[in-house]
């Protein structure tokens, strides 16, 4: 029987991926082995009425029985562990949430509903790293993919709205805390109906402004406000995750030497674990809308259009009615005035689920039933 260890499976992103294999019966057809860098020997976590001990996550070789290894841990355990894996020969698949192996040449980033030909390809030339892939481009290529299966896609750019799980769980707690602290200091005035706008205004601005403001984590007031930087500078003046946008959807795609721009401003607001975006994006040719429409509701089983009304926008399209769900409605669906070409749209998708979890779930499936 094939051995699955589990690394990081209590973190926040390890913990929805242990909900969806609980939720899916992943946990069938193999050993599960669960692993932890500080816990060892401890009670982990129970599945079906068997109480699973927890390893020792350091211990490479320990971690190279394993036919498969599903890591949440984070990059600098993958930069530690895997060269150790490497030096012993271990020859099996690396499944990983952290972006580390993410762009070398011997991996590849997995989204299966979009790029399945090449994880197909990867596996049968032997490829053992599948990384998935940051959040905001999964999310992108699950509503956008397809217009990119078509070709129909010149360039695109969008421009985020991303939640504050995508920084960490300390984030969303901060802004949980931001949030109260705003309600609390607004209390008075917000139960005295007559009381001014402007004063209420006043006052929930020296709140932000106070330099008792928890924004520790983020760096800036997020609730109330927001902030239009995400993650560290490159020289030519994008954030990194800007800069992902456009090297890892072409990596996905496989796109090689004709690689599709794609550019924009990744910006952080106040959503629990929602990422949204707003694109422009430049088809090749005039494609009528109906097509585009068409296009986008049936590349996958998650994607579907929300109608440009007002009604079907509020009710389907934001990060409260998506959390939580894998479902990735695309709406504002229109051409714009800039020409024929020129569509417009906007998507929201769970984070945690699509942007993170979910693929790696997919991707171990995969691997499973390819070594069967
Ligand atoms: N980098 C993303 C964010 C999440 O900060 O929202 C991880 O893909």
């Amino acid at each position: 029987m094939k051995k699955v260890g589990i690394v990081g499976w209590r973190g926040m992103v390890g913990s929805v991926l242990m909900d969806r294999m609980r939720a899916e019966d992943d946990f069938q057809g193999y050993e599960p082995r669960f692993f932890s860098t500080s816990q060892a020997g401890q009670a982990g976590p129970e599945i079906k009425g068997t109480t699973y001990q927890l390893l020792d996550a350091l211990d490479a070789a320990q971690l190279a029985e394993l036919d498969v290894i599903v890591s949440c841990q984070g990059g600098d355990y993958s930069g530690r562990v895997y060269p150790q894996l490497m030096e012993l020969g271990w020859q099996g698949y690396w499944i990983d949430a952290a972006s580390k192996f993410r762009m070398d040449a011997d991996s590849i980033i997995v989204l299966d509903p979009v790029n399945r030909k090449v994880i197909d390809q990867g596996l049968a030339a032997g490829v053992k790293k599948y990384i998935g892939g940051n959040c905001t481009v999964s999310l992108m290529l699950m509503a956008l993919g397809g217009l990119f299966e078509q070709g129909w896609v010149e360039w695109v750019t969008s421009q985020t709205y991303q939640a504050a799980s995508g920084a960490g769980a300390k984030n969303m707690r901060e802004l949980v805390e931001q949030m109260r602290i705003i309600g609390e200091n607004a209390g008075n005035l917000l139960d005295t109906p007559s009381s001014a706008i402007l004063e209420l205004d006043r006052n929930i601005t020296s709140t932000l402004r106070s330099e008792l403001f928890p924004a520790a984590n983020f760096g800036a007031p997020l609730a109330a406000s927001l902030i239009p930087w995400i993650d560290s500078p490159m020289e030519n003046g994008q954030t990194r995750e800007e800069w992902k946008g456009c090297s890892e959807t072409n990596k996905i795609l496989g796109t090689g030497a004709s690689l599709i721009p794609v550019d924009g401003c990744c910006v952080r607001v106040g959503a629990m674990r929602c990422h949204s975006q707003a694109y422009t994006i430049k088809l090749k040719q005039d494609v009528p809308l109906a097509e585009v429409e068409q296009a986008l509701a049936q590349q996958n089983d998650w994607a579907y259009l929300v109608a440009n009304t007002k009604e079907e926008t509020l009710r389907e399209l934001t990060p409260a009615r998506v959390t939580g769900t894998l479902d990735i409605p695309v709406g504002r669906v229109r051409k714009m005035n800039l020409g024929p070409e020129y569509i417009s749209a906007f998507s929201v998708g769970d984070q945690l689920l699509w942007g993170a979890a979910e693929p790696l779930r997919r991707m171990l499936k995969i691997v499973l039933e390819h070594l069967d």
